[in-house]
């Protein structure tokens, strides 16, 4: 009887994933058959925006997949500029047309862009950052020059910032969110050396060092949007919350006023918890 109830379970197990499986690749044939011709990342110059940027404002802009596929299914079957995520590409291309899609196959098409992997769209960034150099503007430029840096190609920016030079092995992966904790805990650490030692010029160092920490690398940063989607606010937020108070410490520091340093220190803690408590098990699994 228990063998019976198991292959039931199992044979039950394996249809759902086959079904998983058959809606996925629906969704992607309907999605080739009717948006790949513009939103194909390959085209020069480019048609519609590539859909690794769109699938990524959409995850951040929604809770879960319902609204996600809601979201873009209204919007593709009645296109207009108000509800529109993707400022640049309306500027340059206009609003999406109205293409009369069946709104059951935009919904198959929007969940499946829901769960597909985009690859980086590496040759539309890089002819973006040469079109916005050639007409100037900079700020656009640099935007997608990052990118394509930070995605496309294996080279790593060097550290910008004099981190307090205090002992301790890095083990974790370069570019991934551990790695900057890591360094952070270390000028942290540091931090509390030099208030023992009462030097100022040290904890400055430091406390400079933890409110301009690395980032994680741009991978590291699209999984944590992807996975924290409206919560990357709040999460921000609370990174810039010990950025002020870091910037807070240095200051007094520089003023060699123990006091208020020993204080914003005592608040900046409170801040790195407060930001462990409410995300770190969250992350560590999205970031798994
Ligand atoms: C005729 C070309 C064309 C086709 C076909 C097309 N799109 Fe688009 N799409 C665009 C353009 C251009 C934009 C950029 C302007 C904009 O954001 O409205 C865009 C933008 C979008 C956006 C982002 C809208 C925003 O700014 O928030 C979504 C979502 C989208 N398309 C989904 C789809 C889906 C799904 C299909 C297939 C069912 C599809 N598109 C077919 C041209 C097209
Ligand atoms: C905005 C949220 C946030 C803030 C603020 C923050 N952390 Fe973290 N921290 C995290 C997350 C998320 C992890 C888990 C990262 C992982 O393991 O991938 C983490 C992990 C760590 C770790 C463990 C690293 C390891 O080797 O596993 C240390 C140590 C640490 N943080 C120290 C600090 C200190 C010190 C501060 C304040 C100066 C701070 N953090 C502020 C989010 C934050």
């Amino acid at each position: 009887m228990k063998k019976i109830i198991m292959t039931m379970m199992v044979t039950g197990l394996l249809a759902s994933q086959a079904q998983a499986a058959d809606t996925f690749k629906e969704g992607k044939d309907l999605f080739q058959q009717n948006c790949f011709m513009c939103h194909n990342a390959e085209l020069e110059p480019a048609q519609a925006p590539p859909m690794f940027g769109v699938q990524m404002k959409y995850k951040m802009a929604t809770e879960d997949k319902e609204s996600f596929v809601n979201r873009i299914t209204d919007f593709v079957m009645h296109p207009t500029k108000e509800k529109t995520l993707l400022k640049e590409p309306v500027k340059v291309l206009g609003v999406m047309p109205d293409i009369g899609a069946e709104e059951d196959e935009v919904r198959k098409i929007a969940a499946y862009i829901h769960d597909e992997t985009f690859q980086p769209p590496c040759s539309h960034w890089k002819h973006a950052a040469e079109r916005f150099k050639k007409e100037g503007k900079m700020q656009m430029y640099k935007k997608h020059q990052q990118r394509y840096d930070a995605m496309c190609s294996n080279f790593t920016a060097a550290p910008k910032v004099q981190h307090a030079n205090f002992k301790g092995g890095i083990t974790a992966e370069e570019g991934s969110l551990q790695a900057v904790m890591q360094q952070i805990a270390m000028d942290y650490a540091a931090l509390n050396d030099a208030i023992f030692k009462e030097d100022f010029a040290k904890a400055a160092t430091a406390a400079h060092a933890i409110a301009f920490h690395g980032t994680p690398s741009l991978g590291t940063k699209m999984k944590l949007m992807g996975g924290l989607r409206t919560d990357m606010k709040e999460f921000k937020k609370a990174d810039h919350k010990v950025h002020v108070l870091a910037t807070e410490v240095e200051k007094a520091a520089k003023a060699k006023d123990m006091k208020t340093l020993i204080a914003k220190q005592s608040q900046m803690l409170s801040a790195c918890m407060a930001c462990h408590t409410s995300y770190r098990s969250r992350i560590i699994e999205i970031l798994k």
